[in-house]
């Protein structure tokens, strides 16, 4: 009868014996998986551990700095934070196209990881947070491929390292229960899913810091209201998005023409199919009073209604 505390027990031993004396690599998004194979690296080999964190701009309001403070403050990895943020923007600008947007982000992600790995000497493995699943997707005979930032990034093409993968057999819920198992905070376990292009592809068309700034906030006080609600399991992801478009509204005696926010929220299995939520009218008039009192340069919220398919999860 498999247990998790059996699972645990046998990867800290199976990584010991594979790592030896040897040193490994993790890139970190601050996801679910990537940061549970931290935690569980950390308890097998200490600090013959590295973990590069990027931070591409395209997080979340206090993701970065929650990520540090739980698997650096708390859990004591050594952790290499990487603020890449001019990079990607410079990057990103004059970019509207959704593709075009996630190639640069993918690819500029593999370059920033790559730089700061060269700059670190004898490492012999590369951890990453793969799970059954991908393993299937990926088919049998591509399960090394490193796929390319969905997980973290990828992998440095010159370098030759031995793949760890110790989350190669479980479920994203199995991922999860190893991750409360090893004491980590459920914030960050039960973690909504999140696309490696971040906030990038929340932005409709071209990224500004400023359309940047709105979607952050906004999605800030959504993902609050939604928690304060008791709705945060019970909703596969949350978010807002920033269409780019302006409408005119009313505020004191004057006219506004200001931004449009798009609330996206659905129920799902595995993301391939998914209902938008059915938010009760109170928790959306919450979320949508405190949005427009709250970010400045918005004056409408709407909510969108389409499942998917026809829609996507996701606007880009
Ligand atoms: P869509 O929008 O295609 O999304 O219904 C399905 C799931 O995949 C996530 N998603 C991504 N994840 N890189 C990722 O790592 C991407 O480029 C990307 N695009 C979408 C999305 O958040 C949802 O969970």
């Amino acid at each position: 009868n498999w247990s998790m505390d059996d699972f645990i027990d046998l990867q800290i031993q199976h990584i010991r014996e594979t790592v030896g004396d040897r040193k490994v690599l993790l890139g970190l998004s601050g996801g679910v998986d990537s940061s549970v194979v931290g935690v569980l690296l950390h308890k097998a080999i200490g600090d013959q551990l590295t973990s590069i964190f990027v931070d591409h701009g395209l997080l979340r309001k206090g993701e970065a700095e929650q990520v540090m403070a739980s698997l650096e403050g708390k859990f004591g990895l050594n952790i290499i934070q990487v603020n890449a943020q001019k990079r990607f923007l410079d990057k990103l600008a004059g970019v509207s196209d959704p593709e075009k947007k996630r190639k640069i982000i993918g690819n500029e992600f593999i370059q920033v990881f790559n730089d700061e790995a060269q700059k670190l000497d004898g490492i012999d493995f590369l951890a990453q947070g793969t799970l059954y699943t991908d393993v299937i997707e990926s088919g049998t005979d591509t399960a090394q491929t490193i796929k390319s930032h969905h997980n973290v990034g990828g992998l440095p093409e010159d370098m030759h390292f031995e793949l760890i993968e110790p989350l190669r057999s479980l479920f994203k819920d199995e991922a999860r229960e190893l991750g409360e198992k090893l004491g980590m905070p459920s914030d960050l376990v039960w973690r909504q899913p999140f696309p490696g292009p971040g906030l990038g592809i929340r932005v409709i068309g071209e990224i500004t810091e400023e359309k940047l700034e709105i979607v952050r906030d906004s999605d800030f006080i959504l993902r609050d209201e939604i928690k304060k609600a008791g709705l945060d399991r019970d909703i596969w992801q949350y978010f807002t998005v920033l269409p780019g478009i302006r409408s005119v509204g009313v505020m004191g005696d004057g006219r506004t023409y200001d931004y449009t926010v798009g609330i996206r929220a659905v129920t799902s299995i595995d993301g391939m199919t998914a209902d938008f939520a059915h938010i009760p009218y109170e928790v959306l008039a919450q979320i949508s009073t405190r949005i427009v009192n709250e970010v400045k340069h918005v004056n409408r919220i709407v909510y969108d209604v389409t499942s998917k398919p026809p829609s996507t999860i996701e606007w880009e």
